[in-house]
């Protein structure tokens, strides 16, 4: 049965501070297209300006701008400078077009950024392979190409006509003559060339950028933490698909607890969220078999402080964010990387440590199997006996323990058959 979705079952967003948080993510994972993202969306936020387009598409040019090339992410190591803008550029941006396809929240801005490298021809661009290529395909274009020509070593000032000309000289090929008419307006501004460059975009973005507020449903947020959970696949499958495991677990182990549905929901996406970080940590250390050297734990245990900065910006899920980032701390304050005690460990942080190593004993891992149910609870066992887990869920665990792997591997399978699934849909469009 279709229940409809009551106000309790909504969670107020911001869109600006949803889209930030994926843009660190991203900057995370690639700082590059970090980098890049946010000076298109500024740049094709402004365009809009100049072409008075309404508040709601100006902030649609905005979210198509910050997450354009999203798609280059799935482009296995070939994503590192952006030579994936020429070489091929239908490939990521269908690939973009897709993932962002399959979040409800985004998927709008889909269409807006699927052809965002089809050159003008004098009117023939309007199509491309049988459809319709929108306005806001065209201005991405624009930015992206005025944001590539941007140089770190020279003084911003002093690029400006050289970038003009360069601009001026596709009109009609590569760009809508009327896109760059507004364009030469807004290379007049000079303001705007001195933001694109001042280090600070993000805080300069959310100072221009009109306030957006939307609620969004248990499934639209489901969807954004698969989206989440899909982009760390890319760098990761194993990371992916250990957070999915863990996200069972935290779910189950929270029902047991008696949490209601919304902090049920809000646990199920600390659990996702709970190692992003980890994109950031070198594949050499995150696959390593052996033990890790001191310096190399070090750099792995950085993997919390990296998920506490995608999610700060994320009002909403302040509490989420809160959770995930504590999984790594223990009850006898030996845990990282705030050394907090369990009189500062809430129930849901108690819920994440538990999940995460019940999920990490028992998974198959990249270089070993998942231990049999004694040797992972004698491992439980002994870390609550030592003070470092909840003693009441590590019991819940043991109740329940058959139901909990179950939930738990069914997770991670589901996980996978996602990955596999969304690269054949890749396969086909690119094959369309
Ligand atoms: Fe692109
Ligand atoms: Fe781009
Ligand atoms: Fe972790």
């Amino acid at each position: 049965m279709n229940k409809k979705a009551t106000a309790a079952d909504k969670l107020r967003i911001n869109i600006f501070d949803m889209v930030a948080s994926i843009g660190r993510l991203i900057y995370l994972m690639n700082p590059v297209i970090g980098e890049h993202h946010l000076q298109v969306a500024y740049l094709a936020y402004r365009l809009g300006e100049e072409l008075n387009l309404s508040n709601e598409r100006k902030f649609d040019l905005f979210m198509a701008g910050a997450l354009h090339d999203i798609g280059a992410l799935s482009l296995n190591g070939r994503s590192d400078r952006l030579e994936f803008e020429t070489n091929n550029p239908d490939e990521h941006a269908i690939a973009g077009s897709l993932i962002l396809d399959q979040c409800k929240p985004f998927s709008n801005i889909s269409r807006l950024i699927k052809f965002h490298h089809v050159p003008w021809k004098n009117g023939k661009g309007a199509f491309h392979k049988g459809e319709c290529v929108s306005t806001e395909n065209h201005l991405i274009h624009l930015a992206d190409r005025v944001a590539v020509q941007i140089s770190g070593e020279t003084p911003i000032l002093d690029q400006v006509q050289c970038i003009r000309r360069e601009i001026s000289i596709q009109e009609g090929v590569l760009f809508v003559p009327e896109h760059v008419d507004a364009f030469k307006h807004m290379a007049k501004r000079e303001y705007v060339w001195l933001d694109v460059v001042s280090g600070s975009i993000e805080t300069v973005l959310k100072r221009t950028v009109l306030f957006k507020e939307k609620e969004l449903s248990n499934e639209e947020m489901a969807d954004f933490s698969k989206l989440i959970s899909r982009l760390i696949g890319f760098k990761s499958r194993f990371i992916a698909a250990h957070s999915r495991g863990v996200a069972a677990v935290a779910v189950e182990l929270s029902r047991l607890s008696g949490f209601s549905k919304q902090e049920r929901r809000l646990i199920e996406i600390a659990a996702y969220l709970h190692d992003l970080g980890k994109v950031a940590i070198p594949p050499q250390i995150l696959e390593k078999q052996d033990k890790l050297s001191d310096h190399e734990r070090s750099i792995m245990q950085s993997h919390v402080y990296h998920t506490y900065q995608v999610l700060e910006p994320f009002e909403t899920l302040r509490i989420a964010g809160f959770w995930g980032t504590l999984h790594q701390e223990r009850l006898n304050g030996t845990g990282y990387p705030f050394g907090l005690t369990s009189d500062d460990l809430p129930l849901g942080a108690r819920i994440m440590a538990v999940a995460d190593v019940f999920t990490a004993l028992t998974e198959n891992r990249p270089y070993r199997k998942g231990m049999d149910p004694d040797s992972a609870k004698a491992a439980l066992q002994s870390m609550r006996n030592a003070g470092e887990l909840d003693h009441y869920l590590v019991d819940i665990v043991f109740d329940h323990y058959d139901n909990m792997n179950a939930v738990r591997d069914a997770a991670q399978k589901e996980a996978s058959a996602d990955y596999h699934c969304f690269q054949e849909n890749l396969h086909r469009c690119f094959n369309a």
